[in-house]
Parts: structure tokens; C-alpha cells; sequence
């Protein structure tokens, strides 16, 4: 895993963007797989800016979801489908019958969880995920003892994550407690990963994460298998790392042989 760590939010929506920027650029087509939740919507400002401003295009994109509440349709206001088009799609030039949110109000979901795996796979697979990551050290809704090689699939949600999201959720609000997910063999099947983090209370996953051994306890430990995958911290984030000076030296070194080979 590449641990990057930087100074504060800003600096890591900057340094994700620009990764999805490089993305675009190399590979206008590029099958993107996008996130939801807090941390990536300054990541999404920033996407937007670069599309209006004419820097990439996302006219061939596709785009897969992480995952979706299980029970709202996308026209409730806290489906994850709503704040896709919110947060990204309504502004930007995608096609948005090409992009997919796993469907929340399907009538069979398991049928819908098999056909989404099976979309994924026509389109090519998913050239670069992003991820953000809870403080239980769940992806997508990936809650911990999910299968380290699990598929898309309805997953109950725990306790914490319920609570965490209940901000969203007016009082008295319907609140749902089942979801469809990515499974995290679906995601480390993604060709590059890159998952954003930030603040304190995202520290002890991130330990687990990238300190702590590969198990379902902490879902995030499983891009250790990953070839490609990026982290990028935020100091708060990455403040119980133990090798943090180990991390930046090689990052340091990473970006002198870039830049040798850039010059070659
Ligand atoms: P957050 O959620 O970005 O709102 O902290 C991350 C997650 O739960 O995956």
C-alpha cells in the first residue's frame, strides 16, 4: 500500500482529485468507482471544477457505486443514488444512464446484487475506486466479519454505522438497516484504489488498516492484498501510525523516481 500523508482535508480532496484527474486524462472511458459519505464530496468539488473548466471529460465515463440503502429509492433524499446526482453528476457532462448505483428499491435484491456484479464485468471492471472509510474500518458497507473475497450483496449494517449516519436522518425519519454493497472481492478487484481519510476518529481504523494483521475485524485490512492501492491521510487521520516517518521516506523516494523517470 502507498500511505500518503498530508496536512489536512484540503490537501488530501486535492491530492485524490488529481489522481482521478491523471485517470481521466490517460483514459477518457475510464470505468470509475465512486463513494459516498462526507470525506469525498470536497474530492467531488474539485472533480467539477476541472470538468467545467475543460480539463477532463467524463462524456465516455461509466461510474459503479459502492453501495445503497437497501428500502429508499433514488428520489429519497438520503439514497445514495440522490446524492450522487447532488454532489457530482448534475453537474458535470456524464451520461447518467451510464452511471450505476446499486438499486435500493429493487424487488428481488439478490437478483439485483448478481445483475450489478454482472454490469461491472461488461463494462470492462473498474479501473480506479475510491474509497472513504468508516470508523469501524468498514468499505463500501462492507461491516466487520464481512468475507474478505464477498461479492456484491445485502449486508445488515451495525450498530455504530446506523448511529453514525443517523445525522443525515431527520428525527423520526425512516432509517434503513439493511444495504446492498460491493463486496470487498469486488473492490479489490478494481484495478487502483484509493481511499481517502480524515480526522481523528478515522485514526484507529487506519492503524488497523495499515498496521494491524489482514482480518475481517477491520474490512479496510484487506487492501493489504491489493497491487494498487493509495492512502490519503489527512496528519489527524494517520496520528496513531507508528511508522509514519517510514511512510513519508518512501514517499519521498517515490517522488524522486518519478521524477527521474519523468525526465528520461
Ligand atoms: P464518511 O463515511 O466519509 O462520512 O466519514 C465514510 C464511510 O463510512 O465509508
Amino acid at each position: 500500500m502507498q500511505i500518503v500523508i498530508l496536512k489536512n482535508s484540503v490537501e488530501v480532496a486535492e491530492y485524490g482529485a488529481n489522481i482521478f484527474i491523471e485517470q481521466l486524462q490517460a483514459k477518457p472511458d475510464s470505468v470509475l468507482g465512486l463513494a459516498t459519505g462526507s470525506t469525498p464530496m470536497s474530492l467531488y468539488r474539485q472533480l467539477i471544477n476541472a470538468n467545467q473548466a475543460g480539463e477532463v471529460s467524463f462524456v465516455k465515463v461509466k461510474s459503479f457505486n459502492l453501495d445503497e440503502y437497501l428500502g429508499l429509492d433514488g428520489s429519497h433524499p438520503q439514497s445514495y443514488r440522490y446524492f450522487m446526482n447532488e454532489q457530482l453528476f448534475d453537474h458535470i457532462d456524464i451520461d447518467k444512464s451510464q452511471t450505476f448505483v446499486p438499486p435500493g428499491d429493487a424487488q428481488d435484491p439478490i437478483e439485483a446484487c448478481e445483475r450489478y456484479e454482472n454490469q461491472i464485468i461488461e463494462a470492462g471492471g473498474i479501473d480506479i475506486q475510491l474509497l472513504g472509510i468508516g470508523r469501524n474500518g468498514h468499505i463500501g458497507f462492507n461491516e466487520p466479519s464481512s468475507g474478505l473475497m464477498s461479492r456484491t450483496r445485502v449486508k445488515t449494517l451495525t450498530k455504530a454505522t446506523i448511529d453514525d449516519n443517523a445525522r443525515f436522518f431527520s428525527e423520526g425519519e425512516y432509517q434503513p438497516h439493511l444495504s446492498i454493497t460491493m463486496g470487498i472481492g469486488t473492490i479489490l478487484d478494481a484495478k487502483k484504489v484509493v481511499l481517502l481519510a480524515t480526522g481523528d476518529n478515522k485514526a484507529d481504523a487506519i492503524k488497523a488498516t495499515v498496521e494491524g494483521a489482514l482480518s475481517a475485524s477491520c474490512p479496510a485490512s484487506a487492501l493489504q492484498l491489493h497491487r494498487n492501492a493509495v492512502l490519503v491521510l489527512d496528519e489527524a487521520a494517520a496520528s496513531k501510525l507508528s511508522d509514519c516517518d517510514f511512510y513519508r521516506h518512501i514517499e519521498v523516494e517515490n517522488q524522486k523516481l518519478r521524477a527521474s523517470l519523468a525526465k528520461s
